[in-house]
């Protein structure tokens, strides 16, 4: 690894450590995303550099919540009396003792370092002796001590890196024993292969079976393939994209309901596109794509790009339908939510979130579902769609809607075991551990009538 020398000649620090540390500062002072910056911030690294970077700050982000509490304990102090630039030095240097294959001495002395140029002098005596101390245990023995005044499931969130709230929630919708609740824990943890989907009518699967690629299990779109997908002109040309194999089989599902009737389709949430460009390729007349944020919807147009028309993408909020009501053959709510089921793809949204948030999107998704019915046809299908396996979001805002017929979606996946949920075996919920998939569920139901209160 390149070294530089900062004004301290005495003290020098590895560029990927200086930039996994801005990134961090970044993460958790200014509230940006740990993909997006790692990826701006490796763009000019050699690739094993980078990677470590990557490492070291994805797997950082996933634990921190677990990480802050043994800090606090080796620390003997809150975490809240501690700066904030040297609490970050403090979690790169327990995922380094911990979880990655750095040996004990590197990853002391190289903390010191870095909070030596990174932050000053004056905090090195302070870091030095904190990791020094986080290093006379390792990750299980600190779960061990921290465990004895935990419940059996804080405990877990302790040493699966989830907090509290989260696996209760997980828990109630997996409705299982502890080892299958671990599995998916353990999943979540675990990075993804990037999932691509090819765009009906614009390029078909064996373009994008090249070296190490493999046809997805279950989808009729999906081929993973690890690696860089923009090498694919497919995908820089946007004949193809880059899609959870779940988002692609809640369309497929969506899209085989028998009979509907014949008219134009809706997405009433669709930024980023990803979804609404696989209905645009499959929807026989017009596909309406609405999203209410402008950098979002251009992000839709952008997702469509390809095809030569055959759909519009308006900026509206979802609740003040700006077009003619009842008049949709399909409507897809793919709604906002927690976005507890694509945990693994996002790692450090677990600890930004609160149970607080749940009511308040349970509200805006009943509002949304009584909306996409609203605007369908009688004997129309409205797909309700969401990355969140949490109870509030799924099945109590599916109880709530009227003037639809519940269809039985998991029988539309007849290949996908155990597609059911396990709160209501009419709606289809995926699972990592179990699909490799995010944990998305979707309810399918057919208007009837007009709702009430619509
Ligand atoms: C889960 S994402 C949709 C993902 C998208 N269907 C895809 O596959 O790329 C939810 C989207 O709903 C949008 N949204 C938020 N509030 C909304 C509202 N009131 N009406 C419609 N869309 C809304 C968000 O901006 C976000 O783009």
């Amino acid at each position: 690894m390149a070294e530089r020398r900062y004004s301290r000649p005495r003290r020098s620090i590895d560029e990927p450590r200086l930039i996994a540390f801005d990134a961090m500062r970044a993460i958790n002072g200014d509230g940006a995303y740990a993909n997006l910056v790692t990826s701006e911030l490796t763009a000019g690294l050699y690739p094993r550099d980078a990677g470590f970077v990557i490492e070291l700050v994805h797997g950082t982000c996933r634990m921190q919540g677990s990480y802050d509490r043994i800090i606090e304990a080796a620390a003997g102090r809150a975490l809240s009396s501690l700066q904030v630039e040297v609490v970050d030095v403090l979690r790169l240097g327990c995922h380094q003792l911990f979880r990655m294959r750095v040996p004990q001495h590197a990853a002391v002395a190289s903390s010191v370092d870095l909070a030596g140029v990174a932050i000053s002098e004056r905090v090195t005596g302070l870091v030095n002796a904190i990791v020094r101390k986080l290093s006379s245990k390792d990750f299980d023995q600190w779960c061990d001590q921290l465990g004895e005044t935990l419940s059996p499931r804080a405990e877990m969130g302790l040493r699966l890196g989830h907090p509290h709230w989260i696996v209760d929630a997980l828990a109630d919708a997996l409705h299982s024993d502890d080892d299958e609740l671990a599995a998916l824990l353990e999943a979540d943890n675990r990075p993804p292969v990037p999932m691509l989907v090819v765009r009906p009518g614009l390029a078909k699967r064996t373009e994008l079976l090249t070296e190490g690629a493999r046809r997805a299990p279950w989808s009729l779109w999906g081929v993973e393939r690890p690696g860089n997908p923009s090498e694919l002109p497919a995908i820089r040309q946007g004949r193809a994209g880059v899609q959870d194999e779940g988002s692609q089989l809640v369309i497929q599902a969506a899209t085989a309901v028998h009979p509907r009737p014949r008219g134009p389709w809706l997405d009433l949430c669709a930024g980023p596109g990803g979804k609404s460009a696989l209905l645009r390729g499959l929807c026989p007349t017009l596909l309406v794509a609405a999203e209410p944020q402008v950098h979002r919807a251009e992000l839709v147009a952008r997702a469509l790009r390809a095809y030569p028309g055959g759909y519009q993408v308006v900026v509206a909020d979802g609740r003040e339908p700006a077009w003619v009501a009842g008049s949709m053959a399909l409507t897809l709510a793919d709604v906002p939510c927690t976005g507890l089921g694509a945990l693994r793809r996002r790692p450090e949204s677990r600890w930004r979130r609160d149970s607080s948030q749940v009511s308040e999107l349970a509200a805006l998704q009943r509002e949304l579902l009584t909306n996409a019915i609203a605007s369908t046809m009688p004997g129309g299908i409205v797909a309700y769609v969401t990355c969140s396996p949490h109870r509030a979001e799924t099945v109590d805002v599916v109880a709530q809607a009227n003037g639809v017929e519940v269809l039985d979606a998991p029988a539309l996946l007849p290949d996908v075991p155990a597609a059911a949920s396990r709160l209501d075996p009419r709606f289809i919920q995926l699972w990592p551990h179990i699909h490799g998939t995010d944990a998305m569920f979707c309810a399918l139901l057919r208007r009837i009538d007009a709702p009430r209160g619509a």
